[in-house]
């Protein structure tokens, strides 16, 4: 079945939203490194690897916070080779803060197997690309799309609004039905030519004009089409998110002190989240249970150590998923006992000052950095 456009639509409509979201491009697309050469050079196709280690970065993340990150990484790790020859410790501090670090591990798995079966080349090339690691739809569309100029749609948070308002679309794109109706949108706008800046054309109105709330109809190049416009639901489409039933967790963090080093421990490769990055101990309290005890078990559990709970070092509210966890940390001198691998790979003993070396999460760096201040004085009892 032909992809139901607008009945409002003349034959032309479809043929001037190409024009003129390409030209409102050309005018006002932000200047973003990802978009110039490794040279600092605007080029048409893009460079393969800038585009793929962008788009990873920005499925998670705004534009304003990717930029560093970005830089950073292709200055350490400037393509296929230095990528794959790079310690997954690396790639991981490169990519602290940015969250999602599965997508990190992935992006360097691919950059190996793209080592070790096409010599380090970017295959212009979808089923090379379709079977990589943390390779889905969207990666393969933005990649191939930008790079190679292939006629291969996008789907993602910003491009998803722009095209159920173009199209009038009243269900929800985001989900069932909506999911197909909108990757097919997504094919039947793309031009047959230049279809990497379409693609990104998309993303930048979303982000600049066709807004979540409050879109700014009046300067958008696609006014005179747009269905939710016409129809005055701009505000109405797409449905919002529906609100994700929120659990509180109570955590105890345990900072545990041997004279002047600290306790890290590793996490283990098939943790749930924060694979092979570094913490202090931390786990849920018991129903009723006190800090000090809860950091007494914790210790006991979770390394082997035995402990003598000392001050509380901070509190550290912090969203995972659909957890609102509240982490009270608390500082501990060691008693006793020996590192037990399970629920951690390994322990070592650092110094403040050398807590910044290993990547950890963001409310571990966030207690971290308090620990690391040198002015700082331990409280034990
Ligand atoms: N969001 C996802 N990909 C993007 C890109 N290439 N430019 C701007 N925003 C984006």
């Amino acid at each position: 079945m032909p992809f139901p456009l607008p009945e409002s639509w003349s034959g032309r409509t479809l043929a001037g939203v190409r024009t003129k979201l390409l030209n409102w491009f050309d005018k006002h697309q932000r200047d973003l490194p990802w978009r110039r050469d490794a040279n600092g050079k605007l080029t048409v196709p893009r460079d393969a690897y800038r585009v793929w280690v962008s788009e990873v970065m920005l499925q998670q993340t705004t534009v304003a916070a990717v930029v560093p990150y970005f830089e950073r990484f292709l200055t350490a790790l400037p393509d296929v080779p230095a990528l794959a020859a790079a310690d997954e410790q690396q790639v991981l501090k490169l990519w602290e803060g940015l969250g999602y670090y599965r997508r990190a591990q992935h992006l360097h798995a691919a950059a190996k197997v793209l080592m070790e079966n096409h010599t380090g080349a970017l295959p212009d090339d979808p089923d090379v690309w379709a079977a990589l690691p943390g390779v889905g739809r969207y990666i393969l569309g933005a990649v191939l799309s930008q790079a190679f100029d292939r006629p291969l749609p996008i789907v993602e948070a910003n491009s998803l609004r722009v095209l159920a308002r173009l199209f009038g679309y009243r269900g929800d794109p985001r989900e069932g039905e909506g999911k197909a109706w909108v990757w097919s949108a997504a094919e039947v706008v793309l031009p047959s030519k230049r279809v990497g800046d379409f693609n990104q054309s998309l993303m930048e109105l979303g982000a600049l004009v066709c807004t979540p709330a409050a879109p700014a109809c009046d300067t958008c190049p696609l006014s005179t089409s747009c269905e939710a416009l016409r129809l005055d639901l701009q505000e109405k489409i797409p449905p919002k998110k529906k609100p994700v039933a929120i659990t509180e967790v109570s955590e105890v963090g345990v900072v545990v002190r041997d004279g002047d080093k600290l306790l890290l421990c590793q996490r283990p490769a098939n943790a749930g989240r924060w694979q092979n990055m570094w913490e202090v101990p931390h786990a849920p309290r018991a129903e009723g249970e006190e800090v000090n005890a809860a950091a007494v078990r914790v210790a006991k559990e979770l390394t082997g150590f035995d402990i003598e709970p000392g001050a509380e070092v901070m509190v550290i509210k912090h969203r995972v998923t659909r957890y609102a966890i509240t982490l009270v940390c608390v500082e501990a001198a060691l008693v006793g006992g020996e590192f037990v691998p399970g629920a951690y790979a390994e322990a070592k003993w650092v110094t403040p000052a050398e807590l910044a070396n290993d990547p950890v999460s963001s409310p571990q760096r966030k207690l971290m950095t308090a620990l690391a201040n040198p002015n700082r004085q331990p409280r034990l009892f």
